[in-house]
């Protein structure tokens, strides 16, 4: 016999941990699972408005990267990203943005191997990387630069950048080079211990880092998190420059506007969808996003 929660929306039977299948048709209740293999699809997207993936489909044509309704989560039955679309042209900035708690953390680990991908697809220039080991993810050109803790502070700036290049130590002169030209002061404080240096400088070193492997894309996450504002504008010259260097980028960023300001494309995620997708400049004059994404930026602006 029902309890009634089968006659909830799939997302509150999803949370109340009593579903992760729409019921039988013939009534029967499903025993809840431990983790859903990507075959058994967690429909929470009933009673939302579906997303129009035109737009997504069209541009993801012969894209470096695209994900396509990517499902991922921490918990058993409850998605945190809900066929979340995402796409990166080569040489391409692309920014994502949003509320704290979107989504936008777990989108970045999802394709990097961090966040197992329950349902959707990611890939690099057309070939199937869902779900990689991280360490291959590596290998394939996908460099990571995570929201917190990212680099050793007990190792030297020059030893933290070697840990870069574990894959192909023979490389290291030459992208020390590449590195050291976006980066000078990181060439001047090769000796100093990571743990020493400025927030804005640390941030160099996590990026320099991924720099290292010659990654085709780098995925930032919130690389102005904790900087003070000058520091702040120093990270999107960077990553700008990173970008002019020829790497594509996609950045997370919580400073929405200036992430916005630098952004060729970008997405806003809310509750792991996509709200709004454009350029980056279309994007910060839409009355829409200002009123629920920029407000107080826009009005300090
Ligand atoms: N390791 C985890 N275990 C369980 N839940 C998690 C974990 N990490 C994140 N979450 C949850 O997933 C949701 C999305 O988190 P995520 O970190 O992706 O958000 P975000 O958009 O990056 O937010 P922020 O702007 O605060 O960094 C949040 O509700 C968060 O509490
Ligand atoms: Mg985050």
């Amino acid at each position: 016999m029902s309890d009634g929660t089968d006659k909830l929306p799939a997302r509150e039977q999803a949370v109340s941990g009593k579903l992760t299948d729409p019921p039988p048709a013939d009534g029967a209740t499903t025993p809840p699972q431990a983790e859903a293999p990507a075959a058994v699809l967690i429909d929470d997207t009933a009673g939302v408005e579906a997303v129009d993936r035109t737009a997504h489909l069209a541009g993801a044509e012969g894209a470096l990267l695209r994900a396509d309704e990517v499902v991922a989560g921490y918990v058993p039955g409850v998605n945190i990203l809900n066929r979340t679309d995402l796409y990166v042209r080569e040489s391409e900035l692309v920014g994502i943005i949003g509320p704290n708690g979107a989504g936008k953390s777990t989108l970045v680990k999802a394709i990097f191997g961090l966040v197992r991908i329950r349902s959707g697809r990611v890939t690099l220039r057309g070939e199937d990387i869902t779900n990689l080991p991280t360490h291959r993810l590596v290998a394939r050109g996908i460099g990571y630069v995570p929201q917190i803790n990212n680099v050793f502070p007990r190792l030297t700036v020059e030893e933290n950048l070697q840990m870069g290049t574990f894959l192909r130590p023979k490389t290291f002169r030459q992208r020390m080079d590449f590195v050291a030209a976006i980066f000078p002061v990181l060439a001047a404080r090769r000796r100093q211990r990571a743990g020493s240096l400025s927030g804005g400088e640390r941030q160099m070193v996590a990026m320099g880092r991924a720099l290292m492997m010659e990654p085709s894309v780098l995925l930032l996450d919130e690389p102005s998190a904790g900087l003070s504002p000058v520091l702040q504008d120093e990270v999107f010259f960077q990553a700008k420059q990173v970008n002019a260097a020829g790497v594509t980028v996609v950045m997370v960023e919580q400073n929405a506007r200036r992430c916005l300001q630098i952004s060729q494309r970008a997405y806003v995620l809310d509750q792991g969808r996509n709200a709004y997708t454009g350029t980056g400049a279309d994007l910060i004059e839409d009355p829409k996003v200002i009123e629920l994404y920029l407000g107080t930026l826009a009005k300090a602006a």
